[in-house]
């Protein structure tokens, strides 16, 4: 694998094939966790940039996802489960099943012991991560779009489209009911233990720790979906419908700037942990990096070194194939990612690969990759050529960039 680039210019995360939904930062800051429409979540290395395992098991689009203490990832999804996973296992672990609406955002509290979901059935759960019962805290009266614990973790606040924002005093289940003037669609606890929810009129609002109202600001124009907090406290990033993302100054109450440029609108955003970084989740299926201080995307300029495809410069079907690097290697002298080396790959039998974890779907399919099939696998999409795939569903519409593509996998991958 070549040699990691030290300065804080990345290229974007390409992997999904529908919006990126969620994003969650694991507790070292090296990891990075995805999910998306495409129903697909992707464990991400914050360091290498690639993708370094796909998961698939739900049946609809992943709408949460979290990583535990323990080192264990979790991911909810639009089909009412939540699925527990081992880092690098195939399938879950356990899944916890109750729900009975789309889930729609996670918390994990701050022992690691309880997780919080927030559903479309008007209901939170909180689930115990060791045995997996969960108690089900009603009230809300339309439906829950965010969770978070106190940083004590001694209670659990829950925001809906009912106005309200409940706050929950652990383990009794009588919450604090704050009602605003407008729905809620996200929520987050700084460190200090202030609460910050996003609503339908663009505002970001501030509570105290115990309910009162204690700021606002007008992040948006349009109705917020996401909001985060950095690590140190001090910024909040909360993204639009149609294309915003403010950076607020969480102390000062005011709007420092919008970020500019390429990939917006977003569905999802978070900070990474140690810079000065937020890391957004595009309606295009790409996630990118912003500098939170200049609202500049944080981007390598083509043909620096960092960028795996700088050899292959002007070529349209290396292009292309930016859509498939993360997960693919062209040689299997690179390390493994989430999907198999497609070093010799022509005349090559699908899923063959000795050393890569096939999907067992796959593993009885008669195809033959050749520049045809593989043209004929984004024509119509993994899902229909190769039911039962674990990659992500993506179509290439143009059958030039078919044609790139195929020419281009041809002469890079040919041993
Ligand atoms: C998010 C990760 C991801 C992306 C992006 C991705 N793939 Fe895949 N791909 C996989 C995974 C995972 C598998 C293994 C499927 C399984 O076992 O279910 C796979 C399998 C394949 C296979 C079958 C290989 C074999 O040995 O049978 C081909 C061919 C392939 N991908 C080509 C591509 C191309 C070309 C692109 C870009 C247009 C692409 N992939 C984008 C993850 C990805």
């Amino acid at each position: 694998m070549s040699p990691v680039s030290v300065s804080t210019v990345h290229a974007d995360m390409a992997g999904h094939g529908g919006p990126v939904r969620a994003l969650a930062v694991s507790p070292d800051g090296n990891g990075l966790l995805s999910g998306s429409f495409d129903t697909a979540a992707i464990r991400w290395s914050l360091e290498t940039d690639t993708a370094e395992q796909v998961l698939r098991y739900h049946a609809d689009a992943v709408n949460a996802v979290a990583f535990l203490k323990d080192g264990r990832i979790v991911t909810a999804g639009a089909d009412a489960r939540i699925a527990v996973w081992m880092t690098g296992r195939p399938q879950p672990e356990r899944v916890f099943e109750g729900h009975v609406g789309p889930i729609v955002a996670l918390a994990v509290s701050p022992d690691g012991a309880c997780l919080a979901s927030a559903s479309w059935d008007r209901t939170v759960r909180l689930w115990s991560l060791s045995d997996g019962t969960s108690r089900v805290l009603e009230g809300h009266s339309q439906n829950v779009n965010g969770v978070a614990f106190s940083p004590d973790g001694k209670s659990l606040v829950s925001v809906g489209y009912d106005l309200t924002l409940r706050i929950w005093h652990l383990p009794d289940s009588k919450p604090d009911i704050i009602t605003l003037p407008a729905p809620l669609n996200a929520v987050a606890v700084a460190p200090d233990g202030e609460i910050v929810t996003g609503a339908v009129d663009g505002m970001l609002r501030m509570l105290t720790a115990d309910g009162k109202i204690s700021g606002e600001v007008a992040a948006v124009t349009t109705p917020v979906v996401a909001v985060t907090i950095s690590a140190d406290g001090t910024l909040i990033a909360a993204a639009g419908i149609g294309g915003t993302v403010a950076i607020v100054d969480r102390k000062s109450r005011s709007l420092l700037r919008t970020l500019i440029g390429p990939g917006l609108p977003v569905w999802s955003v978070a900070f990474l942990s140690y810079r000065e970084t937020l890391i957004t989740g595009g309606a295009d299926g790409k996630i990118r990096r912003w500098n939170a201080r200049t609202g500049e995307p944080n981007t390598v300029p083509s043909g620096k070194s960092a960028d795996p495809l700088a050899a292959y410069a002007g070529d349209h079907g290396a292009e292309v194939f930016r859509a498939c690097v993360a997960c693919h290697t062209l040689s299997d002298k690179e390390g493994q990612r989430a999907g198999p080396t497609l070093a010799g790959l022509y005349g090559r039998r699908i899923a063959s690969l000795p050393d890569y974890r096939f999907s067992d779907a796959l593993k009885t399919m008669d195809i033959v990759w050749t520049p045809e099939t593989v043209a004929k696998l984004f024509e119509v999409g993994p899902n229909s050529y190769t039911p039962g795939t674990k990659m992500p569903e993506q179509r290439i519409g143009s059958a030039e960039d078919r044609r790139a593509l195929t020419d281009f996998i041809g002469r890079a991958t040919s041993r």
